[in-house]
C-alpha cells in the first residue's frame, strides 16, 4: 500500500485489555457480546472481532446483515446477531439465515415475514432470533403491545428459536437518570410476559457500555457494550481503567513563518497575533474532520498541544505553532486525537459531540489503518 500522509493507528493490545476489564466487572454469569458494527467503530471489525474473541467475549452484535455476512466471508465462526433489516430484500435475508447468523427482529411485521419465508424454506432449515422489545428509546424495536402477538407468529413458525429479548437504553450514560430503572422495569415485565407464552427466553440483555459498567444489576444473561470496547469511557468523569485504542495522525507538510496581523486560510477568521510560525496538517472535512471543530481542536506534536486555527478546508489545517519554541518541522507528527493529542472523549464534549461520533468520523483512501499490539502482557492471538 502507497503510504498515505494520515494514518490510523489501532492498539489492538487496548482492545484485549479494554474486553478483558470489562469480562472482570461481569455479573455472575452473563456473557459479553462485543458490538462491532459501523465497522468496529471504525477500528476494523474483523481485527476487533478476533482480538475480542481471544480475550472473552462469546458473540458479536452489528447492525446490519451486511455486517454480519462481512464477519462471515472473513472466517468469523463466533455467533452474530445483526438487528437492523428491512423485509424488502429476501435474498439477503436468506443469506443470513444460510450464514447461521442471529437475527433481532425489530417489529411485528419482521416477525410476520421471518415466519412466512421459514415456511418456504426446505425442512431443517433453521434460524435463531432475538426480539428486541422497546422500552422507551422508541427507536427500532417493536413496541410492548406487539411482543406478544410476534412472539407467537415466531413460536408457530418452523425451525425459528427464540433465544430471548433484547431493548436499548436511552439514558444509561447519565446516571443520575431514572429513565434506565423505567426501562428496565418495562423490560423485566417484557420477559415475564413472553414466558407466560412458554417460551423460556434463555437470553435476554438491555446493557450498552454505560450500563455495562455503572448497572451490573442489569446484566441479565448477557451485555452488549460497543464504546468501552474501544477504550472511552461512556459517562463523564467515570474511570474504568480503559484505554483509547484509536489514535488518529498525519504528517506536517509545511512550517511556515507568519507575520502579526497575517490571515490564514478561507475568510481569513484568524489573524496571527504577533510574528510566528504556522504549520499545516493535510486533513480536512474529506477525511472526516468536522469543519465546525474550529476553535475547539488542538493537535499534538511531541508532546505539546497546539491550537488549529482558522477554517477547516477539505484537505488541510492550519496549525498555530506561536514562537515555535519546540522547533516543529516537517519531521514531527501532528496527533489529531488519541496518545499524543487530544482524547477523543475531550475533543468530543468540546465540541457538543459524544466520542462514538469522533471515532467514527477518520475515514477515506487518505487514511491508512496501521495495527499495533503495544499492550505488555495483553493477548492479541485471536488476531490474524
Ligand atoms: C442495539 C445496540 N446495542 C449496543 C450498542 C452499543 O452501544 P455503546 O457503544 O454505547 O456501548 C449499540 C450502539 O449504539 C446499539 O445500537
Amino acid at each position: 500500500m502507497a503510504m498515505t500522509l494520515a494514518r490510523l493507528r489501532i492498539n489492538l493490545g487496548a482492545i484485549a485489555h479494554n474486553v478483558r476489564t470489562i469480562q472482570g466487572l461481569l455479573a455472575p454469569g452473563a456473557e459479553l457480546m462485543a458490538v462491532v458494527k459501523a465497522d468496529g467503530f471504525n477500528h476494523g471489525a474483523t481485527r476487533v472481532a478476533r482480538v475480542a474473541l481471544a480475550n472473552g467475549a462469546a458473540r458479536l452484535g452489528v447492525a446490519t446483515f451486511e455486517e454480519a455476512l462481512e464477519l462471515r466471508r472473513e472466517g468469523i465462526e463466533a455467533p452474530i446477531l445483526a438487528w437492523l433489516w428491512s423485509t424488502h430484500d429476501e435474498a439477503t435475508v436468506l443469506r443470513v439465515i444460510a450464514a447461521g447468523i442471529d437475527i433481532g427482529v425489530t417489529s411485528l411485521e419482521q416477525a410476520e415475514f421471518l415466519a412466512a419465508l421459514m415456511k418456504a424454506q426446505p425442512e431443517g432449515t433453521t434460524v435463531r432470533v432475538s426480539v428486541k422489545v422497546d422500552t422507551g428509546i422508541h427507536r427500532s424495536a417493536m413496541p410492548v403491545e406487539d411482543l406478544g402477538p410476534a412472539l407467537v407468529v415466531l413460536r408457530e413458525a418452523p425451525g425459528v428459536e427464540i433465544s430471548g429479548l433484547f431493548s436499548h437504553l436511552a439514558c444509561a450514560d447519565d446516571p443520575d437518570n431514572p429513565e434506565t430503572d423505567a426501562q428496565a422495569e418495562r423490560f423485566r415485565a417484557a420477559i415475564e410476559s413472553g414466558r407466560r407464552l412458554g417460551l423460556e427466553l434463555p437470553l435476554n440483555h438491555i446493557c450498552n457500555s454505560a450500563a455495562t459498567l455503572s448497572r451490573k444489576d442489569l446484566h441479565f444473561g448477557m451485555v452488549r457494550p460497543g464504546l468501552a470496547i474501544y477504550g472511552h469511557e461512556p459517562i463523564l468523569g467515570h474511570e474504568n481503567d480503559l484505554i483509547p485504542a484509536m489514535t488518529w495522525e498525519s504528517d506536517i507538510t509545511v512550517v511556515h513563518p507568519i507575520k502579526a496581523g497575517e490571515g490564514s486560510s478561507y475568510s481569513l477568521t484568524w489573524r496571527a497575533p504577533k510574528d510566528g510560525y504556522i504549520a499545516i496538517v493535510p486533513m480536512g472535512y474529506a477525511d472526516g474532520l468536522p469543519r465546525n471543530i474550529q476553535d475547539h481542536l488542538e493537535v499534538g506534536i511531541n508532546g505539546h498541544l497546539y491550537p488549529q486555527v482558522g477554517r477547516v478546508c477539505m484537505d488541510q489545517i492550519v496549525v498555530d505553532l506561536g514562537d515555535n519554541p519546540h522547533q516543529v518541522s516537517t519531521q514531527d507528527v501532528a496527533v489529531i486525537f488519541g496518545e499524543g493529542g487530544l482524547d477523543a472523549t475531550t475533543l468530543a464534549t468540546r465540541m457538543g459531540s459524544i466520542s462514538h461520533e469522533i471515532i467514527c468520523r477518520p475515514k477515506g483512501p487518505r487514511i491508512q489503518r496501521i495495527y499495533e499490539t503495544a499492550m505488555p502482557g495483553a493477548s492479541v492471538a485471536g488476531d490474524a
